[in-house]
């Protein structure tokens, strides 16, 4: 059947890769995580002092762009790509709630957007694709064959990365993370270039309180209606 194209975008932790994946999973799709590849931007900025808590080096940052070179490995035992910079795995270290606390930052950079973007649409020119993020139902596939929009309450997104960052045994606070995460779809939803918005045709899903397997069957009923 037809390979289509799956745009998923919406606020930070409402469940987006996790949707991606499992989609990817049963169509056989190639998943690509375009947060992923602005977190590893960022740090490569922070390695090299590009931008910190306090600041940002803009024009240092642009100026050395073309060092930054991005790959996915499929990871066979995980069942999903990881993310490479210039070699390195970096999985681990993108994940930081340091990092998240940079990234919206250098996402709001028009030079690494469009670095970005450009290798976004060029993984996904065949069709047969996942990709979630902010922009890819509006930028970077406005054509896609469907698009979806993720919501939840502020309050359960922070519930969900702060299980997520427990977890992997990062020490964090709940209240820090609420922050963050509100802080992120500020800065987000409001950046010149590439702003956080529904795409006009986007469908919206708010899972505050569905449970996964009910919003991917009814997903997958959308997928199956485009091939
Ligand atoms: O999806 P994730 O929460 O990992 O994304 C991290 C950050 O990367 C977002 O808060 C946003 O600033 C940026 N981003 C973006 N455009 C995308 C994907 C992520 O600006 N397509």
């Amino acid at each position: 059947s037809k390979k289509i194209t799956i745009a998923i975008d919406g606020f930070s932790s409402t469940g987006k890769s996790t949707i991606a994946k499992l989609l990817a999973k049963k169509y056989n799709y190639i998943y690509v995580d375009t947060g992923a590849m602005y977190r590893a931007v960022t740090l490569f900025s922070k390695q090299n002092n590009f931008v910190g808590k306090n600041f940002l080096n803009k024009d240092e940052l642009i100026s050395k762009l073309q060092l930054v070179r991005l790959s996915f490995q499929f990871n066979q035992k995980l069942g999903f790509a990881e993310m490479y910079l210039n070699g390195n795995n970096v999985e681990k270290e993108i994940r930081t709630l340091e990092v998240s606390q940079l990234v919206s930052k250098v996402a709001a950079i028009s030079e690494v957007r469009k670095k970005l973007v450009a290798e976004q649409q060029q993984m996904g020119k065949e069709g047969g694709i996942v990709m979630d993020g902010r922009d890819i139902g509006t930028v970077v596939f406005p054509d896609a064959d469907l698009k979806l929009f993720m919501t939840a309450s502020a309050d359960k997104r922070a519930t969900r990365r702060y299980k997520e960052l427990i977890d992997r045994g990062d020490k964090v606070n709940f209240d820090e993370i609420l922050f963050n995460v509100q802080e992120r779809d500020r800065i987000d939803s409001t950046r010149e270039d590439s702003p956080l918005i529904k795409a006009k045709d986007a469908i919206e899903f708010d899972n505050s309180d569905m449970g996964i397997k009910e919003q991917f069957d009814r997903i997958c009923s959308l997928v199956d209606s485009k091939l």
